[in-house]
């Protein structure tokens, strides 16, 4: 959501247009639906919501307008998965209601029933989720958003809204949103990380329905170009020692523009969260990866999951008859380098189960430029490559078609930056702030370099370095890259390029 006047703004036009009568659908474009990228059937989507793992199912639930095809009234659909990279899109989980459109939010699994809605022995599965009233939004109380509850009783199929709603009414604060909770063991209590306008505000439960504040953190600290939003609160090891991560995300005010999601490394107490320093750090340097969090429910791992567009132009993306597609999903880690700690993210291992006829290339030189076409045959719009250097160098990996569209993937070394190029890779005309390089520091120190880029119809990700820089960014082509080649006018020799093919049944 660009700020509160612009979702002022769509609800106005939405009103114009009478809700009931969202624009045509435009022409279908099956060319461009991912395959292991999470895409609903038809219609919008945004924010992933209520990601929660439980017996042997992961559940995605996520932002969705089902009647038109831009951003609209908001229910939660709902997606799951055993395995992370194939989807099946479930019936919707929460309708709007009278308290409002139905914002983000997060899911628990209520082992112990602290909140008293299991029945029968019955484990529930708890739905916190912000109500975005707009009618009460026209009257200017800023009392608009608030937090409330939902609970299954049948692992996810079917959802109740509890009646005591709201369990967390607005104190005045205009934005007041996007709930995520955790319980935690130093405090005994569950946990709520909320997005309170420009600042995290952290409140604490025994049982998910009466909430106390515990403090505050932010207002003074990391990126404020725009609204904070989706924030996540969650503890990894390093060397054996604990840290808390909140993730933060903040639109606009991105470092390459519109949506990006930073995060900060320190400590929570259980009541007050102490960065390590007082500076952000970026999760994803790319324009394509916003609103994330971890999945709840999964033990010591954590895994990220993204909406794969930015909301500069997330209502023009060329896609038909469906809006959006989620990030892969990341495992989530920490690595000192110098005296900063930083996340890192990695492809989820079962992406790496989809890799088919690899194909290794071995000490392989690049000057000026080097074609792989003819070793490297780009059959499938969903491949993987690893590249690895003893020695980086400045490079560019150019993926192209016989039309002369290209994207461009690269080190800088003089800048010491990533970047990605899609400013010819295919259709940019939708929106004035899509074309564009965009880039990344590399913030690994040593000479030896590591790269892993996963393709999918429409999207690019880079991990670069272990995952100390991501990037990810999505491309309209107007028919798919085939060629490959290697450009460098230092020259750069890679120790390894390995190709391999992802393979998945196209929805
Ligand atoms: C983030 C966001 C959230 C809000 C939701 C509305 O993209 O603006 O803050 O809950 O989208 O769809």
């Amino acid at each position: 959501m660009k700020n509160a006047f612009v979702l002022a703004l769509s609800l106005v036009s939405l009103t114009a247009l009478g809700q009931s009568q969202p624009k045509p659908v435009p022409p279908a474009t099956p060319q461009y639906r991912p395959a292991y990228h999470f895409t609903p059937a038809a219609h919008w989507m945004n924010d992933p919501n209520g990601m929660v793992y439980y017996k042997g199912t992961y559940h995605l639930f996520f932002q969705h307008y089902p009647e038109g095809m831009e951003w609209g009234p908001m229910h939660w659909g709902h997606a799951t998965s055993q395995d992370l990279v194939s989807w099946k899109e479930q019936s919707i989980a929460l309708f709007p209601d009278k308290l409002g459109m139905i914002f983000s939010g997060s899911a628990v699994v209520d082992e112990n029933n602290t909140s008293g809605f299991g029945k029968n022995g019955q484990v529930p599965m708890v739905a916190i989720f912000t109500h975005h009233n707009p009618d009460e939004e026209k009257k200017g109380t800023q009392k608009h958003q608030y937090q409330s509850l939902a609970y299954s009783l049948d692992e996810g199929k079917t959802w109740t809204k509890y009646e005591g709603n709201p369990v967390l009414p607005n104190p005045g604060i205009q934005d007041f949103r996007d709930p995520k909770v955790s319980w935690n063991t130093v405090a005994k209590k569950w946990v709520m990380t909320l997005a309170t306008k420009d600042r995290i505000t952290f409140y604490s439960s025994p049982n998910l329905k009466e909430w106390t504040k515990l403090s505050e953190f932010g207002e003074k600290l990391g990126a404020h170009g725009g609204v904070w939003e989706c924030p996540d609160l969650f503890p990894l090891t390093l060397n054996g020692k604990t840290y808390w991560v909140l993730l933060v995300s903040i639109n606009p005010g991105g470092p390459n523009g519109g949506s990006a999601t930073q995060y900060f490394v320190g400590q929570f107490d259980g009541k007050t969260f102490t960065p390590q320093t007082i500076t952000q750090k970026w999760i994803d340097w790319g324009k394509d990866d916003y609103a994330g969090v971890t999945w709840s429910n999964t033990g010591a791992r954590k895994i990220f999951l993204g909406w794969m567009s930015n909301w500069e132009y997330a209502n023009q993306a060329p896609t038909s008859p469906w809006r959006s597609a989620m990030t892969t999903p990341r495992d989530l880690a920490l690595k000192q380098v110098g005296q900063e700690i930083y996340l890192t993210s990695s492809p989820a291992p079962e992406v790496a189960k989809l890799a088919q006829s690899a194909q290794t290339l071995k000490n392989l030189t690049a000057k000026s430029e080097l074609g792989l076409s003819d070793k490297i045959k780009l059959t499938s719009p969903q491949f993987q490559l690893k590249l690895t250097s003893k020695q980086l160098q400045e490079f560019a990996l150019v993926l192209s078609n016989a039309g002369g569209e290209e994207l461009v993937i690269g080190y800088d070394k003089q800048a010491n930056q990533y970047y990605i190029d899609r400013s010819k890779a295919g259709l940019t005309s939708f929106s004035d702030k899509f074309s564009g390089r965009h880039t990344g520091p590399r913030l690994a120190t040593s000479p030896a370099a590591d790269l892993t880029l996963l393709f999918d119809a429409t999207s690019v990700e880079l991990f670069a370095d272990g995952g100390l820089t991501t990037m990810t960014e999505i491309f309209f082509p107007k028919q798919p890259f085939t060629q490959l080649k290697l450009r460098s006018g230092t020259g750069i020799t890679f120790d390894a390029l390995s190709y391999s093919k992802l393979a998945v049944a196209v929805k």
